[in-house]
């Protein structure tokens, strides 16, 4: 007898690995090998975490912490939590609607398995973050898009929202700043989409991880602040990864309704247990010594605001390139699609001739776009345009 091979599972043979750290991986490996390269393709701050939110880890390591905690997190930081939302954004949010998991990845997956059974529709804007459709097909779900080009700012309207609804459709997806494009959307935007997210029941994953991360003077408009009925069926994830410079801690969080919240720690309790003890400690640093925190944070801001505009000029001086100044975030995303090279190909030859990484914009869900991270220092930018320039030049004659 010759029995057939084990096969893996259908979720594994479907799952699609994440483009943006298969892209950042691929320009480490070639930095490492010596090779010259300047990568946008970063998905972190390239900033340290600050010192106090460090030293207060070490030492909640030295005195001990190093248990299991509580699965939702440790108590004075889901309180903590539950006071910032009330301080920023006049939310009442109780600590037991707070869940901290290990990184806001985690909550995004937990909220979708939280909501979402087979057969249910989640609808995602695109461009979207890459993550948002393996997560609905793992939880069972069928992700559907709805493209919001740089027509209309990469920010989907009410109109297009209502048309995409189905009887199936049980989650709506938004991200504000958004990750790829950068983009934030107003009130009324927020409010008008609510209102049909309303009128037909939904459930709305709100993902403010880069909700610090914003210029200009904007104010980001979370869905659950516009009135308790939006509250009530928001779920909001955030985390310390953007903010705090603390991606490798692995740290997100999650406020929702009572039920939700419940249902989000009981599987968490049985997928991870609780996010790593002595490193919440670090995070109620962050938001129990707000003074050095914000020094940190303003200086970072400034530095992406600074590289946010320089990168957008440069790119816009780059003949048949265009590109909207994001307001949020540290990303931009420009469109390439006047080069008439699929998204990939065009990075992919970026990348091969002239050392310099950024993200397809298909891998986003939207042809004709590029992702480019300025989390990297200004001399990086300047050279890494330079080669786009002539890399762009060049195709100018093929
Ligand atoms: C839009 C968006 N949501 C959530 C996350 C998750 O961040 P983390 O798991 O590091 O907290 C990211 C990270 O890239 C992101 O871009």
């Amino acid at each position: 007898m010759n029995p057939k091979p084990p096969q893996l599972s259908t979720w594994a043979r479907n799952v699609a690995p994440s483009p943006t750290l298969a892209i950042d991986t691929k320009a480490k490996a070639l930095m490492a090998a010596g090779e010259d390269v300047c990568s946008f393709a970063a998905g972190e701050p390239d900033f340290d975490t600050p010192e106090h939110i460090k030293e207060a880890a070490v030492a909640a390591l030295k005195a001990g912490k190093t248990k299991y905690a509580p699965t939702p997190g440790i108590d004075p930081l889901r309180k903590a939590i539950a006071d910032s939302y009330a301080a920023t954004y006049g939310l009442k949010v109780a600590p037991s609607q707070v869940v901290v998991s290990p990184g806001g990845k985690f909550s995004c997956y937990l909220a979708m398995l939280a909501v979402c059974s087979p057969g249910d529709e989640v609808l995602i804007p695109a461009p979207y973050w890459v993550s948002y459709p393996e997560m609905a097909k793992l939880a069972g779900a069928t992700p559907r898009y709805v493209l919001a080009d740089d027509s209309t700012g990469f920010r989907l309207n009410a109109a297009q929202l209502e048309a995409a609804i189905t009887p199936k459709t049980k989650l709506l997806v938004l991200n504000s700043p958004s990750n790829p494009t950068g983009a934030v959307y107003t009130r009324s935007e927020v409010e008008a989409i609510m209102a049909v997210a309303q009128r037909h029941g939904l459930y709305v994953l709100s993902d403010e991880i880069y909700e610090h991360l914003i210029y200009d003077g904007v104010k980001a408009v979370g869905p659950a602040t516009l009135s308790r009925e939006a509250e009530e069926r928001t779920i909001i994830v955030s985390g310390f990864s953007k903010t705090y410079s603390m991606t490798g801690w692995r740290l997100g969080t999650l406020v929702a309704a009572p039920a939700v919240a419940k249902a989000v720690s009981e599987l968490q309790s049985q997928m991870s247990s609780n996010a790593t003890t002595f490193a919440q400690y670090g995070a109620l640093a962050a938001l129990q010594q707000p003074d050095k925190t914000k020094v940190a944070l303003e200086a970072m801001l400034a530095a992406f605001d600074r590289r946010r505009k320089l990168l957008h000029s440069e790119l816009n001086r780059i003949p048949r390139m265009s590109c909207l100044l994001a307001q949020g975030a540290f990303y931009l995303f420009p469109n390439i699609s006047r080069f008439g090279l699929p998204s990939q190909e065009f990075c992919a030859r970026l990348l091969e001739s002239e050392k310099v990484a950024a993200v397809n914009g298909s891998a986003f869900g939207a042809e004709g776009y590029m992702r480019l991270s300025y989390a990297t220092s200004d001399a990086i930018i300047a050279k890494g345009v330079e080669r786009l320039r002539r890399f762009c030049a060049g195709l100018a004659g093929s």
